[in-house]
C-alpha cells in the first residue's frame, strides 16, 4: 500500500530523529560514509521549527505511524529540503518520490521558482535518485551565494572534497 502523505503536527517532532538515524544506516554500505550512520540527527526543537513554517511532511504506514519525512524551508522564491528520510524497513517503496511530490506540490502552489537541495553526488539514493525525479545538478561555478555557502559549510563539517553537489528542479 502506498504510504499517506500529509503535513507534519507537533506531536510528530519527536519520532522524526529516530527515523533519520534508521534511514541513514544505509550509509553503512559505503565505508567512507559509514560514519554518517552515527551521526546526530536533526533536532526535535529544529523539527518544531520547520513544522510550524507548515514546510514538513510526513509519510504514515497502515497504522497511521511516521515512517519518513521530508523537512523543508522557504528561502526567498525556493524551497529548500534539509532532509529526506525513509525508514530502512520502507525504503524503495516509492514513499521518497511521494515525499518530493509532496514538496513540489507546495512549491507550485505557493508558486515558488525552485525545489533545491545539496546531496552526495555518488551515492545510489541521492543525486541519481533527485536526478530520476527532476532535479538538475548546479555546477560549481554557477551556484547562488546561499546555496554556495550550505556546501562551504558541509566541507567543514568533513564531507570529503567535491563529494557533494547542489541540485534544483524548477518548478513546473
Ligand atoms: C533517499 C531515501 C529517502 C529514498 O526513500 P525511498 O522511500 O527509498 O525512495 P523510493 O522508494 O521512492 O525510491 C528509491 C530509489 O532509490 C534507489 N535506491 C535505493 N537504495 C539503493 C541502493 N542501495 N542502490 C541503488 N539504488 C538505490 C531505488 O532503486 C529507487 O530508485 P528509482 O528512482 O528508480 O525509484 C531513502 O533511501 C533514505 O532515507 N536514505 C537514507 C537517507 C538519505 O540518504 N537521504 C537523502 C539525503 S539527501
Amino acid at each position: 500500500m502506498p504510504a499517506i502523505i500529509r503535513l507534519a503536527v507537533p506531536e510528530d517532532a519527536q519520532c522524526l530523529p529516530a527515523i533519520e538515524i534508521c534511514a541513514a544506516q544505509a550509509f553503512r554500505m559505503i565505508d567512507e560514509l559509514s560514519w554518517l550512520a552515527d551521526s546526530p540527527p536533526m533536532s526535535i526543537e529544529r523539527h518544531n521549527q520547520l513544522i510550524a513554517l507548515s514546510t514538513c511532511w510526513v509519510a504514515l504506514d497502515a497504522e497511521s505511524r511516521p515512517q519518513g519525512f521530508l523537512s523543508a524551508e522557504r528561502h526567498d522564491n525556493d524551497l529548500h529540503i534539509h532532509e529526506l528520510s525513509v525508514m530502512q524497513s520502507m525504503q524503495g517503496q516509492g514513499t521518497g518520490r511521494h515525499l518530493i511530490e509532496a514538496a513540489k506540490d507546495y512549491a507550485r502552489s505557493s508558486r515558488l521558482g525552485f525545489v533545491t537541495l545539496t546531496t552526495f553526488t555518488n551515492v545510489p539514493w541521492n543525486a541519481p535518485f533527485y536526478a530520476r525525479r527532476g532535479f538538475r545538478t548546479k555546477a560549481a561555478t554557477d551556484l547562488d551565494p546561499r546555496l554556495a555557502a550550505i556546501l562551504r559549510e558541509e566541507y567543514r563539517y568533513g564531507f570529503a572534497p567535491h563529494s557533494r553537489c547542489a541540485m534544483v528542479w524548477p518548478v513546473t
